[in-house]
């Protein structure tokens, strides 16, 4: 498949970049900085720009969009990191008849569900900060695209990206390298029509959150954070942290002025 990555420089855009050039996929990246040369070539260019976006999504099957800014800002600049590049790239896609788009959303969107029953992708958008709203709303731009404009997509909750779990929420909110591959690979096959959403976490054996949906759509992650289990300490935040699905965002992270 012909698929445009952005974020592609970011450390899981660097991630899919390898893995899913692995698998077959012929990628063009796009980013704010420069990257590794690949099949379809690298846009220097930020995807708010029309021109960027327009030239981005030319021949390409689908859209893998990574792009943007991961950590909390104030809600403008959360609205136009998340939301207007994902509309931007979205309308470029339309006048491109590209129709499919997987997006990198995030456990923020219902992180201030508090923890305890297994969280299926039901639970209503509960946001944890201004970056949780704007992880909501892209979703919720990309469910009007699939049912408006057929553009079908699917929105990966991602809970906690990295090599081995960090924390003791960690262990429940991990997705290794390897899975984030599988899983980006797997709703870039699906052939299922609409919006979905799926929790981007490995099958990890204390997860909080319902991988049925994702498993529906072919995922089938295979690490388990419990692996690691012996090397995570337990720390003083750790009741704190694993009270609330966004953890140390909504024990740690004042909300401040939206403006
Ligand atoms: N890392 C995680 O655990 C995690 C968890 C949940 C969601 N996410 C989401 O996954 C995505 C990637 O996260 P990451 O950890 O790789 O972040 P990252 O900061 O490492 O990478 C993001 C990349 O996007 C690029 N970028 C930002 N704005 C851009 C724009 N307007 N146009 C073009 N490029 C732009 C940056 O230059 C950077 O290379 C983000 O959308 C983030 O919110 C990540």
């Amino acid at each position: 498949m012909k698929v445009l990555v952005t974020g592609a420089a970011g450390s899981i855009g660097r991630t899919l970049v390898r893995g899913l050039s692995g698998l077959g996929h012929e990628l063009r990246g796009l980013d704010l900085v420069d990257g590794p040369a690949l099949p379809l070539g690298w846009l220097v260019g930020d995807c708010l720009d029309p021109a960027v976006a327009d030239e981005a999504v030319a021949r390409v099957d689908a859209v893998v969009h990574l792009a943007g800014n991961p950590n909390e800002a104030s809600l403008p600049e959360s609205l136009e990191s998340h939301v207007q590049t994902t509309g931007r790239l979205l309308e470029a896609m339309r006048s491109h008849g590209v129709s499919r788009m997987v997006y990198a959303s995030s456990n923020h969107a219902v992180g201030h569900t508090p923890s305890g029953e297994v969280l299926t992708v039901g639970a209503r958008p509960r946001p944890d900060t201004y970056y949780g709203v704007a992880k909501a709303s892209a979703e919720a731009l990309l469910s009007l695209y699939a049912d408006r404009r057929g553009i079908g997509s699917v929105a990966l909750r991602i809970g906690s990206f990295g090599d081995r779990p960090g924390s003791v929420r960690e262990l429940s909110t991990w997705l290794s390298p390897d899975d984030a591959v599988r899983m980006v690979d797997a709703a870039l096959r699906s052939t299922e029509p609409g919006f979905h959403v799926l929790y981007g976490i490995s099958a990890n054996t204390r997860a909080w959150w319902d991988l049925g949906p994702g498993r529906a759509l072919g995922y089938d992650p295979q690490d388990d954070a419990e692996t690691y289990a012996d090397g995570v300490t337990p720390g003083p935040d750790d009741e704190a942290q694993n009270a609330y699905v966004g953890g140390p965002h909504v024990s740690q992270l004042q909300l401040p002025p939206a403006f």
